[in-house]
């Protein structure tokens, strides 16, 4: 081992500029965004790139059956404890190059740094990109499988449609068995760290470089199929009418209004709406939409959802309508480790950079890993607090930032004991 003084130790950042880019040119759109949904070939391009830049750089590569892909290196002990470092290399319809790509590649430039350094650490380390963490599929698809929490319910009825998901499946040599069977004994963990843009404003407008967070919401998803009579538009009055748009589209303003009265740090989100048969002349027959709400709290998740399906009820009965309900999926909220935050803050501080504790309102990983390791995130800031959107950015010093932090964390984490183990409680 070279004697070095790991305080000083960082990234390259030019060579994690270089991945950066050449990375948000798979799947690149027009308007400097990247389309790549979960399992589709864009995706699995990024993940076919990710596998070689961890093969040319001498790294170990492992995959499992449920596709989540990992450059590994075997720095500590023989049967030591994995610290998995990682994110998501799928994103949403459409969006930025910073969502998941940043955490992905943070990870793969702290294993090089240091596999060159030949550091012997007590803990292997594995950089790690979960397979449809943006829920394109299912949400925290690849985590959740690995974690062991993911429900089989979820891969019967995902929220993308299971024609979609069994596509993907094909696609990447998956399937529901490979997908359920590649639980991690936590034992085998020493933990879990994610660095991730954050999403919001909160850093950006406060001036602070890095955010520790705290927690992360839960999120709920239904499809909700408000069903009337198709009819001809002209012919048919205005009052005998069952028209299955006014339903989902009383019910999307009602739900807005119901989530701002009653929960305060609780959204809800209506991303889509399908009308049928769908055409100027016809009212519509049926309208399925997309659901999503979220809350910090598992008990406040529970009575939002039960307020909204009595909301949805209500409307359709107020038109006249029939209500088919779909349940579509659930990801708890979690707490992150306080100790593990408490490394983070300690490594931003030995940078000299400035840091706030708060909550995350976006999904992420680290959510199902907190189920059975210890697990901490960090976020940089978000120019504009703009995410899931071309127009995502983040300032390149913050990128840097953000990795270096997270090298300092698996640095200190290392040092605690010699095994490097948090896992007492878990
Ligand atoms: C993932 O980014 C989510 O919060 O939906
Ligand atoms: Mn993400
Ligand atoms: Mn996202």
């Amino acid at each position: 081992m070279m004697n070095v003084a790991k305080d000083s130790l960082r990234i390259d950042q030019t060579r994690l500029r270089a991945d950066f880019e050449a990375l948000a040119q798979i799947g690149a759109t027009r308007d400097g965004g990247v389309h790549r949904p979960a399992l589709g070939e864009a995706h699995l391009a990024a993940r076919a790139w990710f596998r070689e830049r961890a093969e040319a750089d001498g790294l170990g590569f492992r995959t499992d059956g449920a596709g989540n892909h990992s450059a590994c290196l075997a720095c500590g002990p023989p049967g030591a404890p994995i610290l998995l470092l990682g994110s998501h290399l799928d994103s949403v319809p459409r969006g930025g190059r910073y969502d998941g790509a940043l955490g992905v590649l943070a990870a793969l430039e702290v294993l090089r740094v240091v596999q060159e350094t030949g550091l012997a650490l007590p803990v292997h380390l594995e950089a790690i990109d979960f397979t449809d963490e943006e829920g394109t599929l299912v949400g925290l698809l690849g985590s959740a499988a690995l974690a062991g929490t993911l429900d089989p319910d979820e891969l019967r009825q995902p929220r993308g449609g299971r024609e979609v998901l069994a596509a993907g499946f094909a696609r990447a040599g998956l399937t529901d068995e490979s997908v359920l069977g590649v639980r991690r004994d936590p034992a085998t963990l020493a933990g879990y760290l994610e660095l991730h843009v954050e999403q919001g404003a909160r850093l950006v407008d406060a001036g602070v470089d890095v955010g520790v967070v705290t927690g992360i919401v839960g999120y709920c998803s239904y499809r909700l199929t408000f069903t009337g009579q198709a009819n001809h538009a002209g012919t048919t009055s205005m009052a005998e009418r069952a028209d299955a748009a006014q339903g989902a589209c009383a019910f999307t303003l009602r739900a807005r209004e119901l989530v701002m009265a009653d929960y305060a740090g609780g959204v809800v989100n209506v991303g889509d709406m399908h009308f049928s048969p769908g055409a100027y002349n016809i009212i519509p027959g049926a309208v399925a939409l997309a659901l999503e709400f979220r809350s910090p709290e598992a008990e406040t998740l529970d009575r939002l959802e039960a307020d909204l399906l009595a909301l949805a009820r209500e409307q359709a009965a107020t038109f006249g309508l029939g209500l088919e309900v779909a349940w579509q999926g659930r990801c708890e909220p979690a707490l992150l480790d306080a100790r593990v935050q408490s490394l983070i803050a300690q490594a931003a501080d030995g940078l000299g950079l400035s840091h706030v504790s708060l909550p995350s309102g976006a999904g992420h990983d680290a959510q199902s890993l907190a189920r059975v390791c210890p697990a901490g995130m960090l976020f940089v800031p978000s120019v504009g607090g703009v995410s899931h959107s071309p127009d995502e950015f983040t300032r390149w010093a913050d990128c840097v930032n953000g990795a270096n932090v997270l090298l300092q964390t698996v640095l200190r984490w290392a040092r605690l004991d010699s095994n490097a183990n948090l896992t007492d409680e878990y």
